[in-house]
């Protein structure tokens, strides 16, 4: 018997639903399926009010986990690990950080090839990378990535995402399409169980090569590397200045963040969109270059 231990953080169940699509065709008689929350040992307030959501900015952004409960009931025996994580600021989400920083992940986890399974807004590309690093510390290996994306394009859910995290509303409103993936994105991930659940019953899994290539896991757009990268760094400094205003919920630290807020609103409605159209100009006369970086961040599944 073949056995896969599947763990995830998600607080309004959205990335739960892809981990359940994900497996609905994975276990069976042979294949014996675990799955495990990890749940913070002070949970996260859904939906999240302003102050307590950019609070958790500075620790998010520098990837400094948060205290987790330990798991029950597993051992080292699994033959594949699937983490479904959600991005929080351009990083693997806090609970997720702080578990893969745990004793118990690092026993858990070592040698062991892993999937991760992200469902996030619309940027996932740096906290993958981020991923990679902290799997790599504690010797996980790797083998492939799947990632879905808010429905709507990338300036839509701008607006929507903020919009349900903040309020819980995920309906469509004015022109805006409703917040979250495409419920057909979401049932269609049981194709990757279905294609895992061949490779467990070959072996294939033992050539610790990508086995969900050709099957659409991801699709990285080019074109917005550059802004994740300025914004990714943009994040670790403005953590830090937060971080030097206060301790959490304190009235310095709060207007820091008003600061803050306001800077990222105008970033996101001015320098955002003039950023993509000078992109988009730049990015005509390097289209070898940003093909090279699609593949190179699609990796190891590709599209
Ligand atoms: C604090 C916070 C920060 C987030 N930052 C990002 C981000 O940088 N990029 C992104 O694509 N999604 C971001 N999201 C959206 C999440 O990745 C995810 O789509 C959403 O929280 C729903 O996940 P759930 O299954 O946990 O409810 C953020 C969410 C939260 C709560």
């Amino acid at each position: 018997m073949k056995k896969v231990l599947v763990l995830y953080y998600s607080q309004s169940a959205q990335l739960k639903s892809v981990v359940d699509s994900f497996v609905s065709k994975l276990g069976d008689k042979d294949i014996r399926v675990d799955i495990k929350e990890i749940k913070p040992l002070k949970p996260y307030p859904y939906p999240w009010s302003f102050y307590e959501f950019f609070d958790e900015f500075p620790d998010a952004a520098h990837m400094r986990g948060c205290e987790v409960e330990e798991l029950d009931g597993l051992d080292e025996s699994y033959d594949l690990v699937i983490l479904g994580y959600t991005i929080w600021f351009l990083a693997p989400s806090s609970p997720i950080v702080g578990f893969l920083k745990s004793n118990q992940a690092k026993k858990l986890l070592k040698d062991k090839r892993v999937i991760t399974l992200i469902a996030c807004r619309d940027m996932w590309v740096m906290a993958q990378e981020k991923m990679k690093m902290l799997l790599g510390n504690i010797g996980a290996k790797l083998i492939d990535n799947v990632a879905l994306t808010d429905q709507g394009k990338g300036i839509y859910s701008f607006v929507t995402t903020p919009r349900w995290l903040l309020s819980g509303k995920k309906d469509a409103f004015w022109f805006f399409p409703p917040a979250g993936i495409l419920q057909s994105d979401i049932d269609s991930a049981s194709k990757f169980g279905e294609r895992l659940n061949f490779a467990l019953r070959n072996d294939l899994e033992k050539r610790d090569k990508p086995l969900l290539k050709n099957l659409g896991a991801v699709n990285v757009n080019g074109k917005l590397i550059a802004s994740e990268v300025i914004a990714t760094r943009s994040f670790y400094i403005w953590g830090n200045i937060i971080d030097f205003f206060g301790k959490k919920k304190s009235l310095p630290r709060k207007i820091a963040i008003s600061v803050y807020a306001i800077f990222l609103g105008l970033m996101v409605f001015t320098l955002v969109p003039i950023n993509l159209l000078v992109r988009k100009v730049l990015n005509h006369f390097q289209k070898d270059r940003l093909i090279e970086l699609e593949k190179k961040y699609e990796e190891p599944s590709g599209r």
